[in-house]
């Protein structure tokens, strides 16, 4: 995918190996390991997880994973990633894009990525998803930018989320956090609304998104 179109590109410090295309696009090679998991799987299930796990590995090689290629990136039972001793990252997909990002430990201990349709949250999913802090802080937005900004606001969650997850380990709800967006800066911060490991009440992540397409991709990374 050429560079322009590569939403990824800006959103990660230097030192994060990303990859970004459309899946259809990718030369998918699963590993034999990775077969079970998706053996059953419909054909679009199998092209997310295929494109995801041959980016993840692409990532691997280019954050200095020297045995990228014949590593099998399984899975613990929440569905996380299980990246090599040493290395971490995180993979997305979404209809039309497929994202992963890999690193070494000793740079950042958590990464997240995750791409959305731009399309609204609708009226079900935004309330499960916003917490009346999130609500307030939409309210403070221009009314043109809050279906937008509501969607940013999914995306930093499952992007947080995944980022916290590899120090926690623990599964969060919605209301876990709330999310402050600057649109105008392209950051987001992710607010903890109660203690969750090593985060306390009150911790923050910071992270960064890239919006076109139709698509909003957000990113954050955690030392
Ligand atoms: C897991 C979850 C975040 C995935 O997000 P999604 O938008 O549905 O899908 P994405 O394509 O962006 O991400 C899926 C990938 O995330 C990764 N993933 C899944 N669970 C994960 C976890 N616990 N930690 C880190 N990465 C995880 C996997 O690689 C998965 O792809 P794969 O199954 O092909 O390997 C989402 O399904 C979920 O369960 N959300 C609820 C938890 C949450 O977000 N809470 C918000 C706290 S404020």
């Amino acid at each position: 995918m050429d560079e322009a179109r590569r939403l990824s590109s800006k959103l990660l410090p230097a030192g994060i190996a990303v990859q970004e295309d459309e899946p259809r696009a990718v030369a998918t090679r699963l590993l034999p390991a990775e077969e079970p998991v998706i053996a059953r799987a419909v054909a679009k299930r199998r092209m997310e997880y295929a494109s995801g796990r041959t980016l993840a590995r692409r990532a691997l090689e280019g954050a200095g994973f020297e045995h990228a290629a014949s590593f099998a990136i399984l899975q613990d039972e929440q569905r996380a990633p299980l990246w090599p001793e040493g290395f971490t990252g995180s993979i997305t997909h979404t209809v039309g894009r497929v994202a992963a990002a890999a690193l070494s430990t000793s740079l950042f201990r958590g990464v997240g990525l995750d791409v959305e349709r731009e399309a609204p949250l609708s009226e079900g999913v935004a309330k499960r998803v916003l917490t009346p802090e999130d609500e307030a802080m939409l309210a403070r937005l221009r009314s043109a930018d809050r279906a937008f900004a509501g969607k940013l606001v999914f995306s930093a969650k499952e992007c947080a989320y995944k980022c916290q997850y590899a120090l926690t380990q623990t599964y969060l709800g919605f209301d876990a956090m709330w999310v402050e967006v600057d649109l105008d800066a392209s950051i987001f911060i992710a607010h903890f609304q109660r203690e969750v490991g090593e985060f306390a009440e009150g911790a923050t992540l910071e992270g960064r998104f890239a919006r076109g397409e139709g698509l909003v991709m957000t990113a954050v990374a955690y030392a």
